[in-house]
């Protein structure tokens, strides 16, 4: 049957690899990747290897994002990077919201919207990051959690713009833990995504692209693609190996 939406695979390299290192896993995840027609395929390296790795990748099937962004596009904000910026160095994505911003730089849901929409207005793809903790879970708070992160990454955004945006389901205790959420656990959540923002725009949610994260491998990816609203993977770990990222992606969009 064929699928509701093309799948997205996007390797986030997290804080790993000099701009060599990241040259040469692109060139690999290019390669690899290169008869693979039914899924769109991105790399978000660290900051420093982005616009090596864009120019590397220029013109092919692989796409770059940004791990992060700002909202402003100018001004003294020491440190940041404007959408603008990401833009100018070949992105055509960028990973907001992502847990460990949220957990270790105390990012909160409104700064995860004011990025979102900067990434729009730039052009760029945000890729919203939502989850919950475990302790989220245990106590049976995991839908409202999603929903709340949900509800504010989302606020105020156009039809237009929210056409345009992907979410990335990544609960936190399944992040470089080697604990997967399982198929039925993963599209319960997505499920609820889609319902959640089809109450507000029906057209969009249908297309909406949900992908899931957290410990993400070449053996699990088949049985997670399989549920209906699993449109993809954001993949930690597994996407520092071409080769293990490679086999994500062709079982993945194979399944
Ligand atoms: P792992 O695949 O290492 O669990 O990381 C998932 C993730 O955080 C992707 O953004």
């Amino acid at each position: 049957m064929a699928r509701a939406r093309r799948p997205l695979f996007c390797g986030n390299w997290k804080l790993n690899g000099s701009i060599a290192e990241s040259l040469a896993l692109a060139s690999d995840v290019r390669n690899g990747v290169s008869t693979v027609r039914d899924a769109d395929v991105s790399v978000a390296p660290s900051f420093t290897a982005l616009y090596a790795v864009a120019k590397r990748l220029e013109d092919g099937p692989v796409g770059v994002a940004a791990q992060d962004c700002f909202w402003d596009e100018k001004g003294a904000f020491t440190g940041e990077v404007a959408p603008s910026q990401l833009v100018d160095v070949g992105c055509k994505q960028v990973i907001v919201g992502h847990s460990e911003r949220r957990q270790l730089f105390g990012e909160l849901d409104a700064a995860v919207n004011l990025k979102a929409r900067a990434a729009l207005g730039a052009g760029l793809v945000p890729i919203i990051c939502i989850g919950e903790t475990l302790a989220e879970r245990d106590a049976g708070e995991t839908l409202g959690r999603v929903q709340a992160q949900l509800d504010a990454a989302l606020a105020e955004m156009s039809g237009d713009e929210l056409a345009r945006v992907v979410i990335a389901y990544e609960p936190v205790w399944a992040i470089g833990t080697g604990r997967n959420a399982t198929p039925a656990q993963a599209q319960e959540v997505h499920h609820f995504i889609r319902t959640r923002v089809a109450i507000r725009a029906p057209e969009v949610a249908a297309k909406l692209r949900i992908l899931y994260g957290g410990s993400v491998k070449p053996d699990n990816v088949r049985a997670l693609m399989a549920e209906p609203d699993v449109d993809g993977g954001l993949v930690g770990g597994a996407s520092l190996s071409a080769e293990s990222f490679v086999r994500i992606v062709k079982e993945g969009s194979a399944a």
